[in-house]
């Protein structure tokens, strides 16, 4: 019964007529002719996977907030990187969880060129050298307050804090570190850590820049697992970018590549999708982003209450940074994605 017989409800034309006889379903129409026309593809070869690490032997400890993510000790480390070698997971990035008592300040834990990140590195180069080892050079596992750089008086003094991460940097370097990933955003410190690295005769260390990390809530998860999330005082918003910026993230990233940086990673991932694209148009530059811990911890506890189907959704975000241009992702997923492109599901 129409309540309304004032409004005329069909179109006076036909649909061949409004499309022109252009109709866009002709390719979606099969499975063969969809893969024909596909665009993006994820494949093992996108995937970095962030570990976090512990002290100890034989040890894998849970952590709350992120489900099916362990840290390990370094000689679980060592036969996890040979199982994502084995899957051809191209690198993986280390997260140190370090004892409370080796934190101050300064953070000068990272001047110990035997501290549990340069450990790790060196066990794991040397059982798995295929594997690319990514480490990140940052003061925040390292200090207190769980701050990225040197805190006084209320403020992260920038200059300071640049020369403590440049001499971490030249450590993990010599630990056997293939790139050196700076994830403070002090200014000056990718062109620092490119001088210390060429002066010590690592040439051949690359610098991936998180070079527009954000200010970001979604890092919520990670400070459990690196054990800052009681620790830390206020916000990182005089270091990090306003989550509002966009242009200010390429002044960055511009920055950092004049600097020396070889490959620029944006941070966290999927909220900033626009920022990978603007990017990846504006310098061509290798482009990596961060599937943060919070993206992850969504992702599993909707999963989990079955609210939504998580593989598929692990699948379609780690595809979306390929279509954003991305060249590789972190993320924590790697070794199940691995796992699921070599059986070919
Ligand atoms: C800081 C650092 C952070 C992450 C990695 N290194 C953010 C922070 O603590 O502010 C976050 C990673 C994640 O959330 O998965 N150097």
């Amino acid at each position: 019964m129409n309540k309304h017989p004032a409004f005329q409800a069909n179109s006076p034309r036909t649909v061949d007529e409004i499309t022109q006889g252009r109709r866009l379903r002709r390719m979606r129409k099969a499975d063969w002719s969809r893969r024909l026309v596909q665009e993006n593809q994820l494949t093992v070869n996108d995937l970095i996977w962030p570990i976090f690490l512990c002290e100890g032997t034989n040890r894998r400890e849970d952590i709350n907030a992120m489900p099916g993510v362990q840290r390990f000790s370094v000689d679980m480390a060592v036969r996890e990187a040979e199982r994502a070698a084995k899957l051809g997971i191209p690198a993986i990035a280390t997260f140190a969880n370090i004892d409370p008592d080796l934190r101050d300040d300064a953070g000068s834990g990272i001047l110990d060129a035997d501290n549990l990140i340069n450990r790790a590195t060196r066990a794991i180069k040397n059982a798995v050298p295929e594997i690319g080892m990514i480490t990140d050079v940052a003061l925040d596992p390292f200090t207190s307050h769980g701050h990225d750089g040197i805190l006084r008086d209320g403020i992260i003094v920038n200059d300071e804090t640049v020369e403590q991460i440049t001499k971490g940097a030249v450590l993990q370097a010599a630990a056997g570190a293939d790139i050196i990933a700076p994830s403070d955003m002090m200014d000056g410190r990718i062109g620092a850590i490119r001088d210390a690295l060429d002066q010590n005769g690592f040439q051949d260390v690359a610098i991936m820049a998180y070079a527009t990390k954000f200010a970001s809530a979604f890092y919520g998860p990670y400070r459990e697992a690196i054990g800052t999330s009681g620790r830390l005082k206020g916000d990182k918003k005089t270091y990090y970018i306003d989550p509002a910026n966009t242009d200010e993230a390429v002044r960055e990233a511009e920055q950092d590549l004049a600097e020396g940086a070889d490959s620029l990673m944006v941070k966290p991932g999927l909220p900033y999708l626009d920022i990978i694209r603007r990017l990846k148009d504006t310098f061509a530059m290798p482009t990596f982003a961060y599937q943060v811990s919070g993206e992850y911890t969504m992702i599993k506890a909707a999963g989990a209450n079955g609210w939504i189907d998580e593989e598929r959704v692990m699948m379609e975000t780690l595809l979306a940074f390929k279509r954003a241009g991305c060249d590789g992702i972190l993320t924590y997923f790697a070794p199940i994605v691995a796992g699921r492109l070599k059986a070919g599901s």
